[in-house]
């Protein structure tokens, strides 16, 4: 989408949004919203997109694209016209999400965060989209199908290159590239990876200062003087009430 384009898009939306910002006490809680109805005509959530709702949500761009990256909802790189999120949680993985991830790569020619060559499908696996009771589950453009099964699949895919699905496809505004995540996984086993779990090997293992116990975090909190102001009782029974209980009476002291 041209700039050009797309400015004369905000025009378009800037009733709705007014309309929209009125209904809240706090203009950001209009975010999300105008973030799924910049998505619906844009295919994505571009930056120009996010500039636009920080400056009407009085927000910095940083607040704005630390809402949108949090999502898997929300998609900040353009992607095919069908998004299909496979879930790999709990209940899902038990009911056999394994199989059912492979099939679709398999039948799909794509893996993890990809698009297809003819930009139709981007494949993500996604975490627990809270519909265990039916699962194996997915999202197809955010439309929710139920117990999936190799068939049912294959009818999916099928009816979306007939042009016959149920759930149409989604706005298209510029062509999506391979890969559409921010860090693609071949650079992060390259060891692209954020300072504090640079050299950490299990993907069980928090890395940084803490450790699995949180008990280093802790001593490090009190051999640098700082004190636990909200306190954090779960941990303490945990790990070590000793610990914790120095840490409150030092903020006591303090008058915290
Ligand atoms: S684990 Fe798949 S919906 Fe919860």
């Amino acid at each position: 989408m041209s700039d050009k384009d797309f400015a004369a898009l905000l025009e378009r939306l800037r009733p709705e949004f007014a309309e929209l910002i009125a209904q809240y006490e706090h203009k950001r809680s209009a975010l999300l919203p105008m973030m799924h109805a910049f998505q619906q005509h844009q295919g994505y959530v571009s930056l120009d997109a996010m500039s636009a709702a920080a400056e009407m949500l009085e927000m910095t761009p940083a607040e704005v694209e630390g809402v949108v990256s949090f999502y898997t909802l929300l998609y900040r790189r353009p992607v095919g016209k069908y998004m299909l999120q496979v879930c790999r949680g709990l209940a899902c993985t038990i009911n056999g999400a394994e199989d059912i991830m492979a099939y679709f790569r398999e039948k799909l020619g794509v893996g993890h965060l990809q698009t297809t060559p003819d930009g139709t499908f981007s494949y993500e696996e996604v975490e627990c989209l809270a519909a265990c009771d039916r699962a194996t589950c997915m999202q197809v453009n955010l439309e929710f199908i139920y117990d999936l099964t190799p068939q049912k699949i294959d009818e999916m895919l099928d009816a979306i290159r007939a042009g016959t699905y149920a759930v149409a496809p989604m706005a298209q505004t510029r062509e999506p590239g391979p890969t559409w995540a921010t860090v693609p996984d071949s650079e992060i086993a390259k060891g692209r990876k954020s300072p504090g779990a640079v050299a950490v090997e299990s993907p069980n293992n928090p890395g940084g200062l803490g450790d699995a116990s949180g008990t280093i975090m802790l001593d490090h909190l009190i051999t640098r003087d700082v004190y636990l102001f909200g306190r954090t009782t779960e941990r303490a029974v945990v790990d070590s009430r000793a610990v914790v209980e120095t840490i409150d009476e030092r903020a006591d002291r303090a008058g915290h």
